[in-house]
């Protein structure tokens, strides 16, 4: 079984591209402005939350079960929509831009069986690239690269559903990757993943330029790739600044349920 590695990540016409278009962009690429969310059984699980995240910015969502850590992640393409605002890329999120939103937010959800659909993890991989409208040579090159970015290579003809959970989790990756969408949502990466696959994860998460917004409960993988830390409690942001100072704050970390790592 191969890692996930990084050593391919440096795919020249991707960071190039990436790069230009990020460096283009002025102001935050993610704003989310009084941001509030009850579910339809009335359950409130974001109150006014105010984030902002700049290009290339790597930031740890943390916070016990239940803080709003999956909720705020389903606002950034729409999947969930409640009061105040989301901008992507300075676009505010609106009826008219779903589409493209999707197309910047790559969204890698916690469970993998929400994002993998298909018979073989090939039409998985080029699910997103063929609806890009892109050729099938370049289809086919996108789904390698995404494939040996996570250590799946190979495994095209594979079934999803026969995979286990942390062969599954890296194939959703592979999934978004594959779109080279400009930020990455990720909902606990690293989660069910054995410990060679989960320092492949961290590996290659750290060679990646996109813009990423990570919800965890590593606190390892926190403190080794994220920079930033915004801490959720209760559906509100309780704290928002570098994680070496979040992470060495042990009233604020026990008060919300969280440990160092
Ligand atoms: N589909 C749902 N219907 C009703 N309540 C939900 C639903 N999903 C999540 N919740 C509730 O919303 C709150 C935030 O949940 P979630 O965003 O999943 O938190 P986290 O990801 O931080 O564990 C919790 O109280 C949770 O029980
Ligand atoms: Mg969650």
């Amino acid at each position: 079984m191969v890692s996930i590695s990084a050593e391919s990540a440096r795919h020249p016409e991707y960071s190039t591209d990436l790069h230009g278009s990020l460096e283009e962009q002025h102001g935050p690429v993610i704003a989310l402005t009084g941001v509030s969310f009850s579910y339809p059984d009335g359950r409130r699980a974001l109150d006014n939350v105010n984030l902002v995240v700049r290009a290339r910015e790597k930031v740890a969502l943390v916070g016990p079960n239940g803080a709003g850590k999956s909720t705020l992640l389903l606002h950034l393409n729409g999947i969930l929509r409640g009061r105040g605002a989301v901008a992507i890329m300075g676009n505010e999120l609106g009826d008219g831009n779903l589409g493209l939103v999707r197309s910047q937010v790559g969204m890698v959800f916690q469970h993998p069986d929400d994002q993998l659909f298909s018979p073989t993890v090939f039409e998985d991989v080029a699910f997103g690239p063929l609806h890009m409208n892109l050729d099938d040579d370049e289809v086919h090159r996108r789904v390698s690269w995404a494939l040996a970015q996570v250590g799946m290579e190979g495994f095209e003809n594979r079934m999803p559903h026969h995979l286990s959970l942390g062969e599954k989790k890296r194939i959703a990756i592979a999934t978004v990757l594959a779109m080279q969408p400009a930020i990455l949502a990720l909902d606990e990466p690293s989660g069910e993943l054995d410990p060679r696959a989960r320092r492949g994860l961290i590996r290659l998460l750290g060679s990646l330029p996109q813009t990423m917004l990570v919800a965890t409960h590593d606190m390892r993988l926190v403190d080794e790739l994220l920079p930033r830390t915004v801490v959720l409690d209760g559906g509100r942001v309780v704290a928002d600044g570098p994680t070496q100072s979040i992470l060495s704050d042990t009233v604020l970390l026990d008060r919300h349920g969280l440990e160092p790592p």
